[in-house]
Order: structure tokens, then sequence, then C-alpha cells
């Protein structure tokens, strides 16, 4: 059971002047969830919201350093990760966390944490042939040439979301993807999220 003071759900949006969110970016690498989250991160912070990202390459620096790209070290990174977001996000804070999370079972274990409301699925779809043409920190090319072994979407698996809660297309203008995830949570119900069993 989780331990338990006089300060509640409410008693923190009534500080922050807003619910705890998580809204998860998943998308093979390259596919924009970093810059996504950074960019809807400030203006959401530029607002008054207490937004704040956690992004794979500085969890993987600290946090989950012990942890490479097999499968089962995947499934521990996101494990870990949900576990900070739904701290974060009972504290009353709009997470944005961009990782690849290429697994269904992985990224639906978070949301199980979370009240219901309070996790927000994004599904960044950006075409596997945009972000190898992209290839921003060279790691297709390594994948390809056999130099990285299990890559998410050459040589290992990425599952899209079935039903995510927002796709966005990243390979057109950044502020458009920005503008239509600030409107969907511009819409979302104020007190979802806040309470409700997570855990
Ligand atoms: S996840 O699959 O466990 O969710 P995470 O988002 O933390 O991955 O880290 C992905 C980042 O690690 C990539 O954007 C890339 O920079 C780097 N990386 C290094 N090796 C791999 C690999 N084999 N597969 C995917 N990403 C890798």
């Amino acid at each position: 059971m989780r331990a338990e003071g006089g300060v509640g759900a409410a008693d923190r949006t009534a500080l922050l002047g807003h619910a705890g969110r998580t809204v998860w970016f998943t998308g093979l690498s390259g596919s924009g969830k970093s810059t996504l989250a950074f960019a809807v991160e400030e203006v959401l912070v530029a607002r008054g919201v207490a937004a704040y990202v956690l992004d794979g390459d500085n969890v993987r620096f600290g946090l989950n350093r012990d942890l490479g790209f097999s499968a089962e070290d995947r499934t521990e990174n996101i494990r870990r990760i949900g576990e900070v977001c739904r701290l974060f996000q009972d504290a009353g804070l709009v997470v944005l966390s961009a990782f690849i999370s290429p697994y269904r079972a992985d990224r639906d274990s978070v949301r199980a944490l979370h009240p219901v409301g309070a996790f927000v699925e994004v599904f960044v779809d950006t075409p596997l042939d945009v972000c190898e043409e992209r290839d921003v920190k060279g790691l297709y090319v390594k994948a390809r040439t056999g130099e990285i072994s299990d890559f998410s979407g050459i040589s290992a698996p990425y599952e899209a979301p079935e039903s995510p809660d927002l796709t966005v297309d990243a390979t057109g203008a950044l502020a458009d993807c920005v503008a239509a995830i600030l409107r969907y949570l511009d819409e979302l119900d104020p007190v979802d999220g806040l309470d409700g069993p997570g855990r």
C-alpha cells in the first residue's frame, strides 16, 4: 500500500493550478519524440505549467546506465521510467517522456500505474524511411552495417500503438505537431487524472 500523508492530489492541483499528467511519446529513434517533448515543455512552462521532460538519452546516462538494448533491458528501462513518471505525475507535474518504448505490453503497464486519464499516449508516427534518411545520430547506418545490433525498426521490433490517445506525424512542421498536442491536452477533463486507483 502507498504511504499517504495529509496532502492529496486536490491540494497539489490547487498549489500548481493544474493536474499532474504523464504524456508518453513513443516512436522510432529519430522520429522526433524528444524535439516534440521539449517544444511542448517550453510552451507549457511559459504558461506557468510545471512540465518536465524525461528523455532516453539523459535517463540512460544516469538512473538506467546499467541497462542496454536487449528486450529484457528495454522492459526494465520502461518499467523504471514508468515508476518515475507516476511519482512525478502524483507530485502534480506534467511529465513529458520521450522513449522509443517499443513494446506495447510495457507501455500498457505504465498506463496501468496511472489513474485513468492521467496517462496520455502520443504516437510519433514518423515512417522508418524518414527516420533513417534523417539519421541524426548516425545510428541507422551502423544498424544496417551490423556495427550495432538490436536496433529498433531494423534488427529489433517496434510495436506501434493500436489505440494511442493521439497520433502525430512529425514529418511536417514542428509547430503543427506541437499545436495538435497542446490542443489535445487543453481539451482533457481538468479533474481527470487527479485521483483514482493508479498505484
Ligand atoms: S527504449 O527502447 O529502451 O525505449 P530509449 O528511448 O531508452 O530506448 O533509448 C533509445 C536511444 O538510444 C536511441 O534514440 C538511440 O540514440 C540510442 N540507441 C543506442 N543503441 C540503440 C539500439 N540498439 N536501439 C535503439 N536505440 C539505440
